[in-house]
């Protein structure tokens, strides 16, 4: 696996390949980011992953400084999955001078849900991708659909700026639990851990009320939110909402489901957890 600390040498490797595969993530790898690096690996004729933990999606009070940084295991985890190409900027490389250029996604899909709860989370994201994608200038692009919102943001992001780049999304990478697979899982305790599967049940319990036929979404959203604080969650949002806009459904009394998505963001002890379903008819 060739590794390139700069956009230079980054570009230099790259000039030879006419259809890079890209995988980015903020280091700290578990199956899930492997399983989108072999995702990634038969679209496009080479495979680049980025590990960069990006300052500017992390608000003041967050975990920014004790992000795990795992550089010696993350190479060994993407050697053996195949990645032929690691980008791994430091901070004054991608970011030589404050970052006084951003992308401001649209408020309507950016403003709600995880930009409600951690406000400029996804102009940093959307800033830090657009510029990876500058960088790589991938054919290709794979990010996970545990991140719901992030992958609709920067679907928009690719289609309004007209990049070069198809956006897939790969299905959430479960533990046999039923948890998402998520670098912050690692901050649980054992009990914690055991514990942090109810979210998915949570979602699923919703999924299956709206399959028997309930409509209404505020009592369905009530008992999520009941249910898990009940346990001692702390939840930020359990909801309803539709695939296309993230905004909540109009659910008419005998008409067929439109492709719905239950998302959901809860705080077990100091760990906030992010999940979510879709469920389509
Ligand atoms: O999902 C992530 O790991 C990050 O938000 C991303 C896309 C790598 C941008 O920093």
């Amino acid at each position: 696996m060739y590794i390139a600390h700069t956009i230079d040498d980054l570009r230099r490797h790259l000039s030879a390949f006419q259809s890079p595969a890209f995988v980015p993530t903020m280091g700290n790898l578990h199956a899930g980011h492997i399983d989108l690096i072999r995702q990634a690996k038969p679209l496009g004729n080479v495979t680049v992953a980025s590990i960069f933990v990006n300052r500017l999606q992390f608000l003041p009070h967050e975990d920014f400084d004790t992000y795990p940084r795992t550089w010696d295991a993350d190479c060994a985890q993407l050697e053996a999955a195949g990645c032929d190409v690691l980008f791994a900027p430091n901070e004054k490389e991608l970011y030589p001078e404050p970052q006084t250029y951003k992308v401001h996604p649209s408020a309507a899909l950016a403003d709600i849900l995880e930009g409600h709860f951690r406000p400029g989370f996804f102009v940093g994201v959307a800033t830090v991708v657009m510029k990876l994608l500058t960088c790589v200038q991938p054919r290709f692009a794979v990010f996970g659909k545990k991140d719901y919102q992030q992958l609709m943001v920067i679907r928009g992001m690719v289609k309004q700026f007209a990049l070069n780049t198809e956006i897939m999304g790969s299905e959430t990478y479960r533990a046999e639990s039923g948890l998402a697979l998520s670098s912050r899982n690692g901050y649980l305790s054992a009990d914690e851990r055991t514990e942090a599967m109810q979210l998915s049940l949570a979602l699923k319990t919703m999924a299956a009320a709206l399959k028997a036929g309930s409509h209404d979404i505020a009592a369905i959203e009530d008992q999520a939110l009941h249910t898990l604080t009940t346990r001692g969650w702390q939840p930020d949002y359990m909801t309803v909402r539709c695939q296309a806009d993230l905004l909540p459904p109009t659910l008419k009394p005998g008409a067929p489901l439109e492709p719905l998505v239950l998302l959901a963001a809860a705080k077990l002890g100091s760990t906030r957890l992010i999940d979510n379903l879709e469920i389509n008819p």
